[in-house]
This record gives C-alpha cells, sequence and structure tokens, in this order.
C-alpha cells in the first residue's frame, strides 16, 4: 500500500482542509504514514500569512527533497495558501514539487495524485465551490470534536492581509446544508462543533433571498441538533458583530461563553490603515454590549504590532486596550509585509528591531492581564471536555473549558466526556485542577 503524510501549517480552516486532503488520499486507497520517513507521497498544506510560515515550509520542504533524492519515487505535493499565492512560479521556484493545489482545489487532488506517473509538474488554482466539506470525503482527527466550515474567502480588504489573495471572494453554504452535516456529526459522536469561516458573522448575506438568513439564527438552528453540547466559532469581525449573534450566543445553551475577537490594534488611526471599518470606540462598546448579555464571556483576540506608520502613542493604544479589554489570550503578531498587499507598499514601514522590542513589551501585558484572568477561576468548578492525557505529564488529564482554556487535571474519564473539574491553579495559558466527584443524593 502507498502511504501519504501531511504537513499542516496555519490555521484551523488550513487544519479542517487537511482533513479533507486525507479523506481525498484515502479514497484513492493510499493509507496514512505515521512519520514522513516512512510515506511515499509528502504532502505540504502551506501557510502564508506571515513570511514565517513560508520560512518553515522551505524548511520542511528541504527536507522532503532530501528525500526524493535518495528514494526518486517520491511524491512531493503542495497545497494551501502559499502554494495558491506562488502559483505562477511555483514550479519554478520548487523544481522537486509534482502536484501543486489551491486551497480552493482540493477537490481536484484525487486526478492529480490519483493518475501515477509522475515527472511532469502538475497542479490546479482558483475556487471550486465543490471544495464545501459536506461533499468530500473527511478524515477527523477526533471523534467527538469536528470543525464545520460554513463560507470560504474574505470579502474585507484589510490593507495587510494575504488571504482575499489566496481563498476568494466570500461564498457562503446554505443553512440547510451546514445543518445537515451537524446533524450527521451528532449521530456520529461528535459533541462539539467549531464553525468555520474567515467572517463568521458576514455568513449568508450572498444567499439567494430564499435561504438568506444571519449568523444568529445559524446558532440557533445548531443549537437545536441534539447531541451537540458545545457550539464554538472563528472568527467574528468585530465590523459585523450584531445584537441578534449576541442575543443567540446568550440564549442559545450550546453556543460557549467564548469570542475570538480580533482587534489588530488599540488605535483607530491604525486601525483606519489597516481598512478594519472600526474604531477603538466601537469596539470597546461592542465588548460592553457582550459582556452585559453573556455573564462570564472569555474574550480572546488577535494583535499585531509594527503596523507602517505605528506610533509610540499608537503602540501605547494597543497596550491599553489590552489592559480595558482583559483579554483572556491574546495572539500576537509583528506585522508581516505580504507581496501584493496594500500595506506591504506603504512607505513608512517599521524598522525590524522596533517591532520586536514592542511585540516584547506587548506580550508581557497579555501574559500579565491572562493570568489575572485564569487566577480569578481558581476555586470555581468548571465543565471540561476531556481531550486525552496531559501533554507535560501523562499521570493528568487535559480538556478545555467552555470559555476555552485548557486544563490539566487529576481524575478518570475518557476522552469525549464533558466532567466537572475544580480548578487549584492558574498560569497565563492554562489551569490546574482536580476532577470534582459528584455528591451523592
Ligand atoms: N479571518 C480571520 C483570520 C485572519 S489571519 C480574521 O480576520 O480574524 C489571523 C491573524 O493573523 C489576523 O487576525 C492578524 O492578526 C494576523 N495577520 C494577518 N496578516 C498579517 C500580516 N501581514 N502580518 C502580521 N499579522 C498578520
Ligand atoms: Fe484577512 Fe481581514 Fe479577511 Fe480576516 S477579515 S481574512 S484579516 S482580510
Ligand atoms: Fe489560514 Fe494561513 Fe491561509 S492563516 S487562511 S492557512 S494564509
Amino acid at each position: 500500500m502507498r502511504r501519504y503524510h501531511v504537513t499542516t501549517f496555519g490555521c484551523q480552516m488550513n487544519a479542517h482542509d487537511s482533513e479533507r486532503i486525507k479523506g481525498m488520499l484515502e479514497e484513492l486507497g493510499l493509507g496514512e504514514a505515521v512519520e514522513p520517513e516512512t510515506a511515499d507521497v509528502l504532502v505540504f498544506n502551506t501557510c502564508t500569512i506571515r513570511e514565517k510560515p513560508d520560512t518553515k515550509f522551505a524548511a520542511y520542504l528541504g527536507h522532503a527533497i532530501a528525500r526524493k533524492r535518495a528514494n526518486p519515487e517520491t511524491v512531493i505535493a503542495v497545497g494551501g495558501c502559499y502554494a495558491e499565492a506562488q502559483r505562477e512560479r511555483l514550479f519554478e521556484l520548487h523544481p522537486e514539487v509534482d502536484v501543486a493545489f489551491g486551497p480552493g482545489s482540493i477537490p481536484h487532488l484525487g486526478e492529480w495524485l490519483g493518475a501515477g506517473g509522475f515527472g511532469v509538474p502538475r497542479g490546479s488554482f482558483g475556487i471550486d465551490e465543490r471544495t464545501f466539506a459536506g461533499e468530500l470525503p473527511m478524515h477527523r482527527e477526533r471523534s467527538f470534536q469536528a470543525w464545520v466550515q460554513i463560507s470560504m474567502g474574505c470579502n474585507s480588504k484589510c490593507s495587510y492581509c494575504i488571504v482575499p489573495a489566496v481563498r476568494g471572494r466570500e461564498v457562503s453554504r446554505r443553512p440547510g446544508e451546514i445543518v445537515a452535516e451537524v446533524m450527521r456529526l451528532a449521530a456520529d459522536g461528535v459533541r462539539e462543533i467549531t464553525l468555520l469561516g474567515q467572517n463568521v458573522n458576514s455568513w449568508g448575506r450572498d444567499l439567494l433571498p430564499d435561504v438568506r438568513t444571519e449568523f444568529g439564527e445559524l446558532l440557533r438552528a445548531c443549537d437545536a441538533v441534539e447531541g451537540i453540547e458545545r457550539i464554538r466559532f472563528t472568527s467574528p469581525h468585530p465590523k459585523d458583530f450584531r445584537a441578534p449573534v449576541i442575543a443567540a450566543m446568550a440564549e442559545a445553551d450550546a453556543v460557549c461563553e467564548h469570542a475570538h475577537l480580533p482587534l489588530q490594534s488599540g488605535s483607530s488611526r491604525i486601525l483606519k490603515a489597516m481598512r478594519r471599518t472600526y474604531t477603538r470606540e466601537r469596539y470597546l462598546r461592542l465588548v460592553d454590549e457582550m459582556r452585559a448579555a453573556i455573564p462570564d464571556l472569555a474574550l480572546t483576540t488577535d494583535l499585531i504590532v509594527g503596523f507602517p506608520g505605528e506610533t509610540e502613542d499608537d503602540f501605547h493604544e494597543t497596550v491599553e486596550a489590552v489592559e480595558e479589554v482583559r483579554y483572556d489570550a491574546a495572539f500576537t503578531f509583528v506585522y508581516s509585509p505580504r507581496a501584493g498587499t496594500e500595506a506591504a507598499a506603504m512607505t513608512d514601514q517599521i524598522p525590524d528591531e522596533l517591532k520586536r522590542e514592542r511585540i516584547e513589551r506587548l506580550i508581557d501585558v497579555v501574559q500579565r492581564v491572562a493570568h489575572e484572568r485564569n487566577t480569578e477561576r481558581v476555586g470555581r468548578v468548571e465543565e471540561v471536555l476531556v481531550e486525552g492525557p496531559s501533554r507535560t505529564d501523562p499521570s493528568l488529564l487535559r480538556g478545555r473549558t467552555r470559555r476555552n482554556t485548557t486544563v490539566n487535571f487529576n481524575g478518570v474519564a475518557q476522552p469525549g466526556e464533558l466532567v466537572d473539574v475544580r480548578i487549584d491553579a492558574a498560569t497565563s495559558t492554562t489551569l490546574r485542577g482536580a476532577q470534582a466527584v459528584p455528591v451523592a443524593a
């Protein structure tokens, strides 16, 4: 049997795409190799959001090329956002690549990889709507958790971002199709779903009037599916987060008390240059409205430092926003110019040294606030979905709270079970606890 190995870079959308890539390869009769060293087909599902994933992929590809030299039968396939961004010159840049495909052309994988007889590079790019999950085979990593893609592409024009160029215009999946998939997953034993889209709050706007609806309604429809105990979604864009979605979060039991709400910058001036289309004040108002409606809401975010023209004052406003919102966690990024984006052509780029200095200062604040937030949980009992043994100490179990914090705890439970855990200690990223023993009636 020929064996494949998929290496995945980037976001949850890419992780989900990899499940489909694996599903397609298995349908072609290939088996999964645990290690790349034993695989005949090496697949890389790439990311190009910043320079770092590009560099990381280049290093991995170097290893794959060395393997191909030693064993010329090895097939190298490169998919994902980097492949799409480089589609004009991918085979020129990397002549060792046999097959290339973008995130929108996964359905073609069978045609390219099934045929055999390599030697001529082949690939396909662009957007094929059959890429939507429901219509492709899928190899899910966990039996009790699943991603559900609700849209592809993005209609925003954030000036720093490469995603619209590589994932195309936004196309929403029809609500009936999404709910049917959620029902299939529930019947299959899935308890937690994460709805995926680049901007989940604009989902549905492109649908025909007969099925047009909005994201809050979709949350309620998924909540009504028997067996689904937790619903998450990522990412919402603050500009489109409206009252009906807040109400649905507050009222639908399965929707978790967590929102990942990317702020990017705390300076309205920089937000404008980023074309985020909201101000600092509007964002903070949204946070207040959400917190008023959803008690105990966890908020996480994405922050970029060193956007072109960012002054010390602008940066300080980002730091202040972190203190004011009190995020439970934040992903912090150094601005990375991406070829072809509006911001990459701006003349007032910030020197690397200053970017690095700012991100270090920001990380300190983010960690302090996150530690304070997590410490507030100590003494409480939280519902945890068990995921498996702890990564650091196999005598403990690992799971996540509804607020999406990882907990390592003493207990006896199987992956996929929901258990109550008493929180005993906190770091800036994780909680420690012990399974609460149910009190006999
Ligand atoms: N569509 C999602 C995710 C976008 S990519 C959303 O809008 O929320 C994830 C994060 O990467 C972004 O939120 C942003 O913080 C960061 N990012 C995107 N492009 C970047 C760039 N050129 N440099 C640094 N960070 C970037
Ligand atoms: Fe990129 Fe902005 Fe679209 Fe997110 S909303 S994918 S940051 S363009
Ligand atoms: Fe995701 Fe990276 Fe593409 S963040 S959408 S895999 S560029």
